[in-house]
């Protein structure tokens, strides 16, 4: 288990260096959600936003029908398409009430986190007890994150979320873009 922790901390930082040189940009294709259980939780809204070429944004709300959550785990994965969509360096699944317990204790979880935390109520540990709000997260402040901190190669992608509450995956979450 450790050993894993650390062979992702360490691809990590090869990768972080390794490709380091090239600054793209993001641009956000699509988002998908998925409810796997109507009576646990439900979108009331997942969309992308296109103002105009360069604003664009997403938005979701999830409403949690059976609450106080106290058992949360999240499983994101990154995907690069080439033919089809492939997996590509992360695999990593969080226990949330403990990540946000102490976000330091991964590493990996807490910078993909930074990424939307200020466009998110998702900042606290369990339990949840209120719907879940995802609220205008632009291609810029991601672009920031991603392209200036943690460049990767120009291709398309999409990250895949597994939302599991109590040891069943009750959603899933796909957010599709390209770095050009
Ligand atoms: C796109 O829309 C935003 C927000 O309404 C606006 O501030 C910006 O000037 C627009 N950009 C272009 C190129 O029209
Ligand atoms: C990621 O890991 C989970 C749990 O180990 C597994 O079920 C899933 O198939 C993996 N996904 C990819 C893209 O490798
Ligand atoms: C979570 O975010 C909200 C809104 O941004 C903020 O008011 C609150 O203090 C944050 N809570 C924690 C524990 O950081």
């Amino acid at each position: 288990m450790m050993c894993q922790k650390l062979k992702l901390v360490i691809r990590f930082l090869l990768t972080m260096h390794l490709i380091s040189e090239s600054i793209s940009l993001v641009e956000l294709k699509n988002i998908k959600c998925e409810s796997l259980d109507e009576e646990f939780s439900t979108f009331d809204y997942c969309y992308l936003k296109s103002v105009n070429r360069s604003y664009k944004y997403f938005s979701l709300r999830v409403k949690l029908l059976k609450l106080p959550v106290t058992n949360a785990k999240v499983n994101g994965a990154l995907y690069q398409r080439l033919n089809g969509y492939k997996p590509f360096l992360y695999n990593i699944t969080v226990d949330a009430c403990k990540f946000f317990k102490n976000q330091k204790s991964n590493p990996i979880a807490s910078y993909f986190y930074d990424a939307f935390k200020g466009y998110s109520n998702l900042n606290h540990s369990c339990p949840y007890n209120h719907d879940l709000v995802l609220d205008k997260l632009t291609a810029e402040s991601l672009n920031h994150h991603f392209t200036k901190i943690l460049p990767f190669p120009q291709a398309e992608y999409m990250v895949h979320m597994n939302w599991i509450a109590y040891n069943i995956n009750r959603a899933v979450f796909k957010i599709y873009f390209a770095l050009t």
